[in-house]
């Protein structure tokens, strides 16, 4: 790996798309931690901060947001108009929980959040559980699959189309807009990569107006139909924001949620640690372990200085959660899986205003299915080194080949 850190300019160089940084960024994060945990990530062309103490103040303090041009124009920012091809993709992201700052935000979350709630998911805890018992019926006797693709991929995705209301024989559908839309959020994005977001930006708001239209008249006890009831009650919803939300959801409900299963199902079978005892706290140390979403930024929204560093309003920086999540100063013994870890203040679910609203249905998912993999496959190894895809700041693994015995 090419990491050079200058700790007196407190800046360091490293390439995201290096895959030996990729498949392990823990080594290059403490590196980093003890050199220059505030430093000038060249590659990215922002400050970016490691240490868990800072990382959890920043998520928290509102002189930082996810949005910036709710207190400033793109003119006085210096920023060029986004490319007309982009326009679909944008339309979605302006409405979304996830880019907006208060008041809006509060708004939009409240409407959210009253869907998250433990009872309306603890109901899913059954067909959860289900569902991974009929998958793993599908692949159990052959001895071997990719738990990847076969397993993780098919769970979240199935879940939240349920808890939305949307059918759920679209699976493969909804994962290829995903798929599409959140190609944006990584390193170099290319015209390509913007082309085919936009594109599935378009067809997936066209299905959703479709459907929602179609479901006015046939409520039923999901979320669309709380989401339809908060528009019609007139003020509490736009349209567009009902469609935003269920894209949102859909998205951000899928993506992190396979990999925090595959990367804690390869965490424990490289750690020889078996789901027994207490599950909960299991499923958090995994989080911490093995985080699925590394990188999040944020926006100065006035000129800050913090840790030495002066930032201009509208400045962006980076949030390095993995990093935060394997710091020593909160967590001892970082690099180690210690199943009942107490306290565990990770921030793999992030923190303050936008900390993750999915967050109670990430962990019944998580607490249900591992103990059932676990429990169906006999002497559940690793059949090759599993690999991370090439995308640094969505940690997750490319394939996971694993056999049993039957
Ligand atoms: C292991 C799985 C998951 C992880 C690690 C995760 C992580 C996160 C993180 C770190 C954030 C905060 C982003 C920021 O501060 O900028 C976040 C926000 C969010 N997550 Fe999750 N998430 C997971 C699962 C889910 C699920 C299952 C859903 C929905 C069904 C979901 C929906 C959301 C939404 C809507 C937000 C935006 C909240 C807001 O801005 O107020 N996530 N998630």
């Amino acid at each position: 790996m090419k990491l050079s850190i200058h700790s007196n300019h407190r800046r360091a160089a490293l390439n995201p798309r290096d895959p030996a940084f990729f498949n392990d960024p823990y080594p290059a994060y403490h590196a980093i931690r003890d050199a220059a945990p505030a430093f000038f990530w060249e590659d990215y062309g922002f400050w970016c901060f490691a240490r868990h103490r800072d990382v959890a103040a920043l998520l928290r303090d509102r002189r930082f947001g996810r949005q910036i041009l709710h207190v400033a124009t793109r003119e006085e920012l210096g920023w060029p108009e986004p490319g007309a091809h982009l326009k679909p993709f944008l339309d979605i992201e302006r409405h979304s929980l996830l880019e907006l700052e208060p008041p809006e935000h509060t708004r939009l979350r409240n409407l959210v959040n009253r869907a998250f709630v433990s009872r309306q998911v603890e109901r899913l805890g059954p067909r959860i559980a289900a569902l991974a018992n009929e998958i793993i019926d599908r692949f159990q006797a052959r001895g071997s699959a990719d738990l990847l693709d076969e397993f993780a991929n098919q769970i979240p995705v199935v879940v939240i189309a349920e808890l939305l209301g949307v059918p759920t024989t679209m699976w493969r559908q909804l994962l290829d807009w995903s798929h599409r839309m959140v190609a944006m959020y990584q390193f170099g994005v290319t015209r390509e990569v913007e082309d085919k977001a936009a594109a599935a930006s378009r067809e997936f708001a066209a299905f959703l107006s479709a459907y929602v239209e179609e479901r006015r008249a046939r409520r039923a006890d999901d979320l669309i139909s709380r989401l339809i009831e908060a528009e019609e009650a007139g003020g509490k919803l736009s349209q567009e924001e009902l469609i935003t939300t269920c894209i949102l959801l859909l998205n951000a409900g899928h993506e992190a949620t396979v990999h925090g299963i595959g990367n804690s199902v390869k965490a424990m079978l490289e750690n020889g640690v078996k789901p027994s005892g207490s599950i909960a706290p299991l499923v958090e140390e995994l989080l911490r372990y093995d985080s699925p979403l590394h990188l999040f930024t944020r926006f100065a929204l006035e000129e800050v200085e913090y840790e030495g560093v002066r930032l201009k309003k509208g400045e962006r920086i980076g949030l390095l959660l993995g990093a935060a999540n394997r710091d020593p100063e909160r967590f001892p013994d970082p690099d180690r899986i210690e199943p009942q870890r107490a306290p565990n203040p990770h921030v793999a679910f992030g923190g303050g205003i936008h900390f993750c609203v999915g967050a109670p249905l990430a962990r019944l998912e998580l607490e249900t299915v591992l103990p059932i993999l676990f429990e169906r496959l006999p002497d559940l190894a690793l059949a090759a080194p599993p690999r991370y895809r090439d995308s640094f700041h969505f940690h997750g693994l490319e394939s996971l080949p694993a056999r049993w015995r039957t």
